[in-house]
């Protein structure tokens, strides 16, 4: 699907920039000086603009305030030693933007009006982008329903947005995580599997919940058997137990991530061995019991690798080795780190230059 759209730029009149400390801002909480825009009308995108970043002005009816017809996206851009800005595989997120779209039963944005809004967003605010170590800034496309009216159906008008805002790391400790069996995130022939907003509203009360009881974020299973891994809080789930890195197989309760995609091409150019299959909350608690559970992380976008150093099941912690003996995740977080840096080989092409 492609566009021919013009995208008209309004620029700020006075950028922020200088206002914060980019390299260390705490995370979303800062944006940008400015958003794309497209709109979505009589069945085809018709309008294409970058404005001053800025408040919606909307109706108290817009349908993705009622009935949940909102999807987003996470992403990154890196800056090099050179200063240039680079996107890290933005494709991917608006093939999974896409994915999104259909299940939810919005229009497809096409790829030229992704990458083209992408590019010229980015450029106007490359001095956004922050140039310490851990620091990039993350990217935020989301599609919104923006019909003004009260009754359940298919918007007719959408909003297809992108903002951004500098982030530093996400995690600054590594976290403890509780399984948890009692609430669900996805179920099978449900949205798991999509980046819809409403999946992030149903995670919010057992979340409350870990943490009133001291764990940072909670590990999903699944809603049938309760028995197997299926990701951690907005993270997919790693585990390394004697010399196999396994992870849960994708399936419809469970996000295709983009970073767990690369960790496991990584390993696998690395010559290890990797499962995507069912992983119980057995196997695991049995491999942290006789020693051979290495490792456990989770990997987003938004903490590239989160340690995981504790799990709790049925009121017990099992507490797992510690960050510095873990070889694999470690090495996996600081080849990631060279390859948006710029310092070392991007064989899978992986980063998308912005200009
Ligand atoms: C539920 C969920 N799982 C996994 C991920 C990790 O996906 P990615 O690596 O593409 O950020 C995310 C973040 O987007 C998420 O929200």
């Amino acid at each position: 699907m492609t566009s021919t759209l013009d995208i008209k730029i309004e620029k700020t009149p006075k950028s922020r920039v200088t206002e914060y400390d980019i390299n260390n801002v705490p995370f979303g909480k800062c944006f940008s000086d400015h958003m794309f825009v497209a709109e979505y009308s009589n069945g085809a995108w018709n309008k294409a603009y970058i404005a001053p970043y800025q408040d919606v002005p909307m109706s108290y009816a817009m349908s993705a305030l009622h009935y949940g017809q909102a999807i987003f996206e996470g992403m990154k851009a890196y800056k090099n030693d050179k200063g240039e800005v680079s996107m890290f595989r933005p494709v991917e997120n608006l093939k999974r933007m896409n994915k999104s779209a259909i299940r939810m039963a919005m229009p497809e944005v096409p790829q030229d009006l992704f990458m083209k809004g992408l590019n010229e967003l980015l450029k106007l605010d490359s001095a956004w982008v922050p140039s310490s170590d851990t620091g990039s800034l993350y990217i935020r496309p989301f599609l919104i329903a923006t019909d003004e009216a009260i009754g359940v159906k298919i918007s007719d008008t959408y909003k297809f947005v992108i903002i951004t805002c500098p982030a530093g790391k996400y995690y600054s400790e590594p976290i403890k995580v509780l399984v948890e069996t009692n609430y669900f995130r996805a179920v099978h022939g449900g949205v798991g599997f999509v980046k819809a907003a409403g999946n992030y509203g149903r995670s919010l009360y057992p979340t409350k919940l870990a943490q009133q009881k001291g764990y940072q974020q909670v590990i999903w299973t699944d809603s049938e058997t309760k028995l197997y891994f299926e990701e951690s809080g907005t993270m997919n789930v790693m585990f390394f137990i004697g010399d196999t890195l396994l992870t849960p197989g994708l399936s419809d309760t469970i996000l295709d991530g983009i970073t767990r995609d690369s960790v496991l091409t990584l390993a696998r150019d690395w010559g290890m061995k990797v499962e995507e299959r069912k992983v119980s909350i057995k196997e695991v608690l049995e491999a942290q019991q006789n020693g051979t559970l290495k490792e456990v992380f989770g990997c987003g976008t938004a903490a590239t690798i989160a340690q995981i150093i504790g799990i709790g099941h049925n009121g017990k912690d099992y507490m797992l080795p510690p960050v510095e003996e873990r070889k694999f995740s470690t090495k996996v977080d600081e080849t990631l780190r060279a390859i948006r840096k710029g310092r070392a080989e991007d064989r899978h092409h992986w980063m998308l230059k912005v200009g």
